[in-house]
């Protein structure tokens, strides 16, 4: 909590010394205009995510937009502080002696318009295509498309507007087979009822499969008070999808085939989906993991991307995650990419197994998404048959 803290205050304090000091304005004024900022801001950060699990409404919106906003971009402050103290040490250095406003004005600005792209670029929904050899798969699946989506969290922020974007460009490519990889639903509100008759028009010849993400769990589980969903949450009790909970009104609303722990044939194919790992059913998922013995050709569906040796160990041909989104601010993405050893987003092999994670698709209008995007990946099942 102190080392939080601490964090917090650096992050705040390096950009307010560095706009006094770099511009040489008057302490007095610019300190108390920097403390009104920190006494707006920091309650924005700590409890605009909360504001919208507990709200619904314009209101919620707006503070969580806010909040998003004001966490981006105080980040990126922080970063171009040390730009600009990094330039004038090599300035000083060099012996030139240059006003500080030369470099202050540069940066802080560049930060700005990141900000400003990062709020365009989060409103974009791609399309990124990824070429599979479905060597031993049936040969009836070569030039087959599978479309996978992931971690829309639709709730206070992404509703059915945003649900009917993503079920337009997904009809326009359509493919063959559709898979939702989790993270489906986010907080207890939210138009849920608006958004799954939206989603239910998702169609494909082969059919709609999903697996849970840890967040579906916040709406999913037992109705409760959003205090006591909260406070759950916080625990990081456990969330059941037992009797009597939402779970029951999605899978009718929704003409999809949810896999939990379960795995499926089609045509030639065995389709696996893995709950989140952090279940207590956690004993099942690796059951299930072990059960495979790659005798038949199989794609595995994990909402997070782990355990992924085990699959390729288990002779699974293709795996797909979401759940990192990419690390979907600067530098964030950076650290996710060293912590994950590059499996943060995109596709890389796994002994014979192809692992893709995607970005997410959850567009929303003002949450500023400063690294990557988010996507729809189509799996393209390679037409040729390259062991010839
Ligand atoms: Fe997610």
């Amino acid at each position: 909590m102190l080392m939080q803290i601490l964090t917090v205050i650096l992050i705040h304090a390096l950009p307010a010394f560095t706009l006094i000091h770099g511009l040489s304005l008057p302490v007095g004024p610019a300190f108390s205009l920097i403390v009104a900022a920190f006494t707006i801001q920091v309650p924005l950060l700590v409890f605009g995510r909360d504001v919208a699990f507990l709200k619904d409404g314009a209101g919620a919106r707006l503070v969580y937009r806010l909040s998003m906003l004001s966490f981006v971009l105080i980040l990126d402050l922080f970063l171009a502080s040390l730009v600009h103290l990094l330039v004038r040490g090599i300035l000083t250095a060099a012996g030139w002696d240059v006003s500080g406003s030369l470099t202050v004005y540069p940066v802080f600005g560049a930060a700005i318009l990141h900000v400003f792209w990062g709020i365009v670029n989060a409103r974009r929904l791609a399309v990124r295509r990824v070429v599979f050899d479905p060597e031993d798969f049936p040969a009836s699946w070569r030039g087959r498309t599978l479309l996978f989506f992931s971690d829309t969290h639709y709730g206070t922020l992404n509703g059915p507007g945003m649900a009917e974007k993503l079920v337009r460009d997904v009809e326009k490519l359509k493919p063959d087979m559709i898979i939702s990889g989790g993270d489906l639903f986010d907080g207890p509100r939210g138009k849920y009822d608006s958004t799954l008759a939206v989603l239910s028009r998702l169609k494909a010849p082969l059919g709609v499969l999903a697996v849970l993400g840890n967040h579906d769990y916040f709406y999913l589980s037992r109705p409760g008070s959003s205090k006591d969903l909260l406070r759950r949450q916080r625990n990081r009790e456990v969330m059941e999808l037992g009797p009597g909970t939402r779970w029951a009104t999605v899978r009718s609303a929704l003409p999809w085939r949810f896999l939990e722990n379960e795995s499926m044939e089609i045509d030639g194919v065995v389709f696996a989906g893995l709950r989140p790992f952090s279940r207590p059913d956690e004993a099942a998922a690796l059951e299930l993991l072990s059960g495979l013995d790659g005798s038949e050709p199989t794609v595995l569906i994990n909402h997070k991307p782990n355990h992924v040796e085990e699959a390729a160990a288990a002779g699974v041909k293709l795996q797909l995650s979401g759940h990192t989104h990419g690390g979907p601010v600067f530098p964030v993405n950076i650290i996710m990419r060293h912590l994950l050893k590059g499996r943060h987003h995109g596709t890389s092999k796994v002994g014979g197994m192809v692992l893709d994670v995607s970005s997410g698709s959850g567009i929303s209008l003002w949450y500023p998404r400063t690294a990557g995007r988010h996507e729809l990946v189509v799996v393209e099942f390679s037409a040729a048959d390259s062991r010839r």
